[in-house]
């Protein structure tokens, strides 16, 4: 294995925004592409209900732009906003030139389906409810294919090298050991944080391993408070890893019902079981604090077993693993940490603040979303940010000099503790990141909560001062414990309650 690396450009994770980012540089720089696990191990694997896109003839950008703005309480970044709808046909039409095969109607026209806060069916998808396996299925093989593009997997990133506050690469920890990639450009692309949660959706990758290390080297971060839980998971006691149950079930006619099987959606927002994701999420809440129980129920009964099967394949499949036929029974649900809406600041075309060094997909800020994220627009923001930021780094490459580093360079050299080990349980701290995150900065918050939550957090970061560094698991504690301080502080900082912030001590009591 190579100690030091130096190339064109480094990506630092291999989801959908890494992957496109890296298929759309130019093929005669060289890329180096980083993936802390499999390439397939990722949120981007896992996304079901599809990709938003103005493409039917009923559709527009107006309306794609105007549920997006209602679903984000308006503190969208409207720019952004404009850009991602309008260069969304173009970049399914390239999704598609790359070998990703949508759903589609006999006539050979795209299907499309609904899902909370869109006004229309403008929700594509793979695979039935496969969308995301299917795009990184696709884009794995183009990577592959492509020479200019080599692929690391089971690779850590650490932190940035700075030099003179610009950035040269990155270090990492591949196999105990710590290397240095120097690189022109260097886009992070590490995706969520699901995993400082007791409860998420997300992959066991999605420790905010980016955006951490974005923040010590002096990136912006911003809109960290806006936390998506996504109101239907499977229920299950055990904590960790929840399998989603699609907002396309609700899309596809089903309806959420409380403890005693009443619907309750329409008594709280006009579009009922469709209503945008925070506000059904908060509803589900108040339901199951009224009824002091820990889920409700998705009932798509009036669906034959035939068409779930087709239409829902992969839920349909672990719904009945887990003893629930969706044809007969009532899918017991709940909410669960789902999407990090904050992230690295990034202007239009995905720069940080820190020259060379990008930011793309989830680990980033475009604003695009406002305060809570219009379902199925995170797959796309990858895409079109993806195209946006390679455009820009394949400018920049033609049009200068290439400088390459190397270790003779001066440097801002970063220190790791490699050598005294100590006998920290770090499965013990992740777990107490995890317990206090659930417990107090979850669906609703509370000043006194978030305080005790920072308290407890700051603990813990002091237990991990001696942890060998050379140990991924001591590393992304770290990271976690850098990602919750971000949330909380951000928590606490925004005192109303608005999108997927809700501080309950600032309603009156009242919670929704
Ligand atoms: P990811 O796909 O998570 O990729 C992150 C990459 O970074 C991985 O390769 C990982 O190994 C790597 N990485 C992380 N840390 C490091 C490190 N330190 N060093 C090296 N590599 C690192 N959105 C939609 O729009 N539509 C949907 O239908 C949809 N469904 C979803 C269903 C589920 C269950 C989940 C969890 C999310 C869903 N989302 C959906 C959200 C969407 O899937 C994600 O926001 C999006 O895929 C993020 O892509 P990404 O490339 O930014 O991150
Ligand atoms: C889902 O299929 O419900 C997830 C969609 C998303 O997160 O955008």
């Amino acid at each position: 294995m190579k100690l030091n690396y130096n190339v064109d450009v480094v990506i630092v994770g291999a989801g959908l925004a890494g992957m496109y980012t890296a298929l759309k540089i130019n093929p005669d720089f060289e890329v180096l592409l980083l993936s802390k696990e499999a390439v397939d191990e990722n949120n981007s694997s896992l996304a079901q209900g599809g990709i938003a896109a103005c493409v039917k003839s009923d559709d527009s950008f107006k309306l794609h732009i105007e549920d997006t703005l209602e679903a984000g309480s308006n503190m969208n970044d409207i720019d952004k906003l404009e850009q991602l709808v309008k260069c969304a046909p173009n970049n399914i039409e390239e999704l598609i030139a790359l070998g990703v095969e949508f759903d589609r109607e006999d006539n050979g026209s795209i299907k499309s389906t609904m899902e909370g806060g869109h006004s229309r069916r403008r929700v594509l998808h793979a695979g039935g409810d496969a969308t995301g396996r299917e795009i990184v299925k696709a884009l794995s093989i183009q990577v592959k294919n492509r020479s200019n593009i080599t692929v690391l997997e089971d690779i850590m990133a650490l932190d940035l090298i700075l030099n003179d506050s610009k950035c040269v690469g990155i270090t990492a920890l591949k196999d105990s050991k710590i290397l240095n990639i120097y690189s022109n450009d260097t886009v992070i692309a590490t995706g969520g944080i699901g995993e400082i949660y007791n409860n998420s959706t997300n992959s066991t990758i999605a420790t905010g391993d980016g955006i951490a290390m974005a923040y010590r080297g002096g990136c912006e971060i911003n809109n960290m408070e806006f936390i998506q839980f996504h109101p239907t998971a499977f229920y299950s006691k055990d904590k960790g890893k929840k399998f989603l149950i699609s907002e396309a079930v609700r899309g596809e006619g089903a309806v959420l019902r409380n403890k005693s099987g009443e619907r309750f959606m329409e008594k709280y927002h006009p579009s009922k079981d469709l209503a945008p994701r925070d506000i059904v999420s908060q509803c589900i809440y108040k339901e199951m604090e009224k009824s002091n129980t820990d889920h409700v129920y998705l009932d798509i009964t009036h669906r034959d077993k035939e068409y779930l099967e087709n239409r829902f394949p992969t839920i349909y499949n672990q719904c009945l693993a887990n003893g629930i036929d969706m044809s007969k029974d009532l899918i017991p649900v709940l909410p669960v940490q789902h999407y990090s809406i904050g992230g690295i600041k990034v202007d239009m075309v995905g720069r940080t603040n820190i020259p060379s060094l990008y930011a793309c997909g989830e680990c980033s800020n475009t604003g695009v979303h406002g305060a809570n994220r219009l379902a199925s627009n995170s797959l796309l923001e990858c895409i079109v940010f993806g195209k946006k930021i390679s455009n820009d780094i394949n400018k920049n490459l033609e049009c200068f000099e290439q400088a390459k580093l190397s270790d003779k360079d001066t440097l801002v050299k970063n220190q790791y503790n490699v050598q005294s080990n100590t006998d920290i349980d770090i499965y013990k701290v992740k777990k107490e990141i995890k317990e206090t995150m659930e417990k107090y900065v979850g669906i609703v918050r509370w000043e006194s909560g978030l305080l005790n939550a920072k308290k407890k957090i700051e603990g813990l970061s002091e237990k991990l001062k001696s942890c060998l560094e050379s140990e991924r698991a001591c590393q992304e504690a770290k990271n976690m414990i850098t990602i919750a301080l971000l949330i909380i502080n951000a928590c606490l900082d925004r005192k109303e309650s608005i999108g997927c912030h809700f501080r309950i001590d600032k309603n009156n009591g009242e919670q929704i």
